[in-house]
């Protein structure tokens, strides 16, 4: 393989210097269900209006799956997008990862039967639990086996029912969420430098702030587990969002420090779709120019684990970002967990 022409842009970890080889990202893709429920549906089902949701988060409405679709048909979907953009098969992929906290089931993993669904008979595959920062976790597992010549081609999908965990009758929560998976393959490529860094990091001494009390081994389901609605997801939301944007904050300015890459330097920045107040709050401290920041929030809600996934997806096929553009993407979930990376693209 020829060498790597050298990049624009430091890299003090000088990964992609790294005898030739670079973890470039060869393709994206994403879907979403067909089934939009939008503000004005909440209206009906829980005491909410437009004009909160709208105001408080900047959710217009969210897409759900149908009841025969699960996480691993989204996952599966999405997969096969990014397949085709990066024109490779099944049979080419070395691993596949799912970032998610909705599987299918508790085991096997949904990885698996993604495996199956997508033909990729030769690669290893396993879930990845880091909730909202589930797709940075696993652009940096790709990277980290791509960079030590283990695997040549990984699969990382960030995918979510999290319709399947919303408790339909907490206003304060099942306005916020909707389902949908992207996905992206990585692959060692000498036509570009790809990821050149990922932050990742953690603090599970706020793991009460947002987290689904039931249905694992500390309180498995019973009657009365489902009777006190211990399957559905909880969150503290005003705590959650002040940690959102410090941790969001720092986790982007790292990656940007470890890339010795400017804000002004980036084209496009794709945050977590939690909520606008946060994206805004975040793009300010970050000092972000106006429009440098990606949102499509207002259609999908906030996707979890697919959020930035789907995200990066729209903002290519979209024309937002061309090759050789330098984006960040800027995460925060449950666990809690953040994370960020820089992309040459
Ligand atoms: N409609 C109308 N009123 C509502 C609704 C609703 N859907 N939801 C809550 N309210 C009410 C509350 O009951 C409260 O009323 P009260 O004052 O009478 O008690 C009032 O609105 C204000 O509630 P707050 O919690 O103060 O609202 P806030 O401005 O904090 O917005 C929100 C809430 C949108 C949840 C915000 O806190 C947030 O976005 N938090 C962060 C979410 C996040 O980033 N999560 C992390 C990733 S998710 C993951 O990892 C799976």
């Amino acid at each position: 393989m020829k060498p790597l022409p050298a990049s624009k842009f430091k890299n003090p970890r000088a990964r992609y210097d790294f005898k030739g080889r670079s973890c470039a990202i060869a393709g994206v893709g994403a879907y979403v269900p067909a089934r939009v429920l939008t503000n004005a549906d909440l209206e009906k089902m829980v005491d909410t209006t437009d004009e909160w949701i709208t105001t408080r988060t900047g959710i217009k409405e969210r897409r759900i799956a149908a009841k025969d679709e699960f996480t691993s048909d989204l996952a599966a979907k999405a997969a096969q997008r990014a397949m085709k953009a990066a024109g490779v098969t099944g049979e080419q992929i070395d691993l596949l990862t799912v970032a998610t906290i909705t599987p299918d089931m508790v085991f096997p993993s949904t990885a698996c039967l993604v495996q199956q669904k997508i033909g990729a008979r030769r690669a290893a595959a396993f879930d990845l639990e880091a909730a909202c920062s589930g797709f940075i976790y696993g652009l940096e597992i790709a990277q980290q086996f791509i960079m030590s010549r283990t695997y040549d081609t990984v699969l990382v999908i960030g995918a979510e029912k999290l319709s399947s965990i919303v408790d339909w009758q907490d206003r304060n929560t099942c306005v916020l969420f909707g389902d949908g998976a992207g996905a992206a393959v990585l692959q060692n490529r000498t036509t570009s430098h790809g990821l050149l860094t990922a932050v990742m990091g953690a603090d599970g001494g706020k793991a009460d702030l947002l987290h689904m009390p039931g249905g694992g081994s500390r309180c498995p389901a019973t009657a009365d587990s489902v009777a006190a609605r211990l399957h559905y997801l909880r969150m503290e939301g005003k705590e959650t969002f002040k940690h959102a944007v410090q941790a969001m904050l720092n986790a982007a300015q790292e990656a940007l420090r470890r890339c010795e890459v400017d804000i002004s330097q980036i084209k496009c920045i794709i945050p977590h779709q939690a909520n606008r107040r946060i994206i805004d709050a975040v793009g300010e401290r970050l000092g972000a120019k106006p429009g440098q920041m990606f949102v499509n929030l207002d259609r999908y809600g906030n996707t979890s684990a697919a959020s930035v996934a789907i995200a990066l997806d729209e903002a290519v096929s979209t024309g937002r970002i061309q090759r050789g553009d330098l984006i960040l993407l800027v995460v925060f979930g449950a666990g809690l967990t953040w994370g960020a990376a820089v992309i040459e693209w």
